[in-house]
């Protein structure tokens, strides 16, 4: 594999990162339902990047060779009535998964994040893949989940000197409409 580039997402990029994200998210569902068609990560994010709450600096994508191999998308949310970050979907090319392409875009996500001043980062996704870039259950930071089932699912970070918003966390729109 060659050398991973990490970038801000580009228009020109929408049929690659629908396609990595649908192959991304071709599996079964955590419930071992089989995966929508397309995937609803894939019409999540077609929504996300047409909406208010997109944020173009942090659409990121990987590359590999020239090709699109990996990408995350952060988009803004709300702790209570303060601003945050919620990220995902993020997806990787099952030909190269495992390989830090993941981590690579989770870290930079992060610092971009801290870059700009934000406070909060929150996820739905794996404890043991996130907890290693510093996620911890939300509630762990008096940070509660849109839905209290997802229970240690949701997890978040804080930025910059550790204080931050608490209470309930809410999504972009899009989220809502899954
Ligand atoms: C999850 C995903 C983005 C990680 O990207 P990646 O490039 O494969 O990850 P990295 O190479 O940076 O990290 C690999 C490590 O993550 C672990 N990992 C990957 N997915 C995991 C998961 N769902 N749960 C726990 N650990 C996971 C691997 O076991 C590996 O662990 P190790 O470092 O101890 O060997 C990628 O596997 C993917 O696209 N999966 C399908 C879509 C998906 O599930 N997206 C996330 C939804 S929250």
């Amino acid at each position: 594999m060659g050398a991973v580039l990490i970038r801000e997402f580009a228009v020109d990029d929408r049929a690659a990162v629908d396609a990595l994200l649908a192959e991304a998210f071709s599996g079964p569902q955590p419930d071992g339902s089989p995966a929508a068609s397309p995937p609803i990560e894939v019409v999540l994010n077609t929504a996300l990047l047409d909406s208010v709450e997109f944020l173009p600096q942090l659409a990121l994508v990987a590359e590999v060779d020239g090709a699109v191999a990996g990408y995350c998308i952060t988009t803004r949310g709300w702790v209570g009535d303060e601003p945050a970050l919620g990220l995902g979907p993020i997806g990787v090319d099952p030909a190269v998964q495992g390989r830090g392409i993941g981590s690579a875009l989770v870290r930079e996500t992060l610092r971009l994040a801290a870059e700009h001043g934000e406070r909060v980062v929150a996820l739905l996704g794996a404890p043991a893949y996130y907890g290693r870039f510093g996620f911890v259950p939300g509630t762990d930071l008096g940070i509660d989940a849109p839905e209290p089932a997802w229970g240690a699912y949701f997890q978040a970070v804080r930025l910059g000197d550790g204080a931050g918003p608490a209470g309930a966390f809410r999504y972009a729109a899009p989220f809502d409409e899954l």
